[in-house]
């Protein structure tokens, strides 16, 4: 295969001749007006529809091809794809005829692109070869056991993957194939760290991670971590738990970012708010039982000037209530729940760990919540889910 020369092309708006007009020919027309070319399909009969910027029911003439960047011939006579690439030898343009591999000057290979990557695949002239290695390619390119860090310089750039509850299989695969592309990995303590020892050697992780109440690193001074190994030129994960919008700061470091003039891209996660029950058998919604879900912080009590939650419209409501960052505040939170009306009966279920090996469910009620959470030791982090979907 040595006299052929792959190469990508530009074709954006430049004229493509195919003639032809059956199901090789339509495949042909897509791809190539997926890659923004300017499509004029010549066929005497028309089989298929083609999708085209011109189309012309008429037998192929020579002077069909004035013009044209690249000519692909896909009709079942060899005598017209035979005239079809003489004319375009005329005139110097490229020709691919899908009849006689050999007897063209043009492949289109099996393709895809994964990312930044463009997968092509050219097997001898097999085509259904070259597919399926196109597909095993592609697939572990997507599935990230095969992958390469970018080499060329950057102009640096932060990526804030949502790393999910906790167990990495959890984790989305954009967010691990960014993570095995990153220069330096910026962590929290509820990501899934596991998988930092995945990672080469040289790639710098930070841990950024507090346990709830202890000591922070502060939300400024992790911006500026980002920003700074961004604006040397690292591509830079900042892998944070859940996804990075729910509860978890992530707005505030795309902000940071962007107010720094470094690019920032955003891969959502899977929320611990919706995982921890998942993973506890409680759907949050329930045809018949429940038809909303409310997702609020406790991390403040009820009554604190800090907290912007309507405790007496949560109490009020019969919606499914899914707590966050509330393990010390229970007793206030179930209390003020009780006053505006919610059933002390009403089941209550608290996930802790969701996800990871030492995942704990404690089943109980609003009314015994706190006090059950003091007797199991509840400790952070937890997810607790009240309503009538909490019933065993
Ligand atoms: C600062 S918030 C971050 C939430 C995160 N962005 C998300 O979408 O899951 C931290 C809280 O998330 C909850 N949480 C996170 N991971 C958890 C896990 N594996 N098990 C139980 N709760 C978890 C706890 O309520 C914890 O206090």
């Amino acid at each position: 295969m040595g006299r052929r020369l792959p190469l990508f092309l530009d074709v954006r708006g430049r004229r493509v001749v195919v003639v032809g007009a059956g199901a090789v020919a339509a495949r042909r027309t897509a791809r190539l007006r997926a890659a923004g070319a300017y499509v004029v399909v010549v066929a005497a009969v028309l089989r298929e529809a083609v999708e085209a910027d011109e189309v012309h029911e008429r037998p192929f003439r020579p002077e069909d091809l004035d013009g044209a960047w690249l000519a692909f011939t896909a009709t079942d006579d060899s005598e017209v794809n035979a005239a079809v690439a003489a004319a375009a030898g005329q005139r110097r343009i490229w020709c691919g005829r899908a009849d006689d591999a050999d007897a063209s000057d043009a492949w289109l290979p099996a393709a895809a692109d994964v990312d930044d990557i463009d997968v092509a695949v050219g097997a001898g002239g097999d085509p259904r070869r070259a597919v399926a290695l196109r597909d095993a390619i592609a697939r572990r390119l997507r599935d990230g056991s095969l992958h390469a860090r970018r080499m060329r310089p950057s102009a640096g750039r932060v990526v804030l993957v949502g790393g999910g509850p906790g167990d990495p299989g959890l984790l989305t695969l954009r967010g691990y194939r960014e993570l095995l592309a990153a220069d330096v990995v910026v962590v929290d303590r509820l990501a899934p760290t596991a998988l930092l020892d995945e990672l080469g050697d040289d790639v710098g992780v930070g841990d950024v991670g507090q346990a709830p109440r202890g000591p922070a690193a502060s939300q400024d001074s992790i911006n500026a971590l980002l920003v700074e190994r961004a604006t040397a030129g690292k591509t830079v994960v900042r892998l944070k738990g859940g996804d990075p919008f729910v509860l978890g700061r992530g707005s505030e470091e795309v902000a940071a970012c962007l107010a720094a003039g470094v690019a920032v891209d955003v891969v959502p996660g899977v929320t611990s708010a919706t995982a921890a029950a998942t993973l506890a058998g409680v759907p949050l919604t329930e045809r018949g039982t429940a038809q909303e879900f409310t997702v609020a912080s406790g991390h403040v009590p009820p009554g604190d000037p800090r907290s912007t939650v309507d405790w007496h419209r949560l109490g009020a409501s019969d919606a499914t209530l899914v707590l966050l960052m509330a393990v010390a505040n229970l007793r206030p939170i179930a209390d003020a729940l009780m006053t505006a009306g919610r059933d002390g009966a009403t089941p209550a279920v608290v996930v802790v760990n969701a996800s990871l090996p030492d995942q704990r469910i404690v089943r109980t009620a609003l009314g015994s919540l706190a006090d059950d959470a003091v007797r199991e030791s509840v400790e952070p982090p937890a997810v607790v889910v009240i309503g009538s979907v909490a019933k065993n």
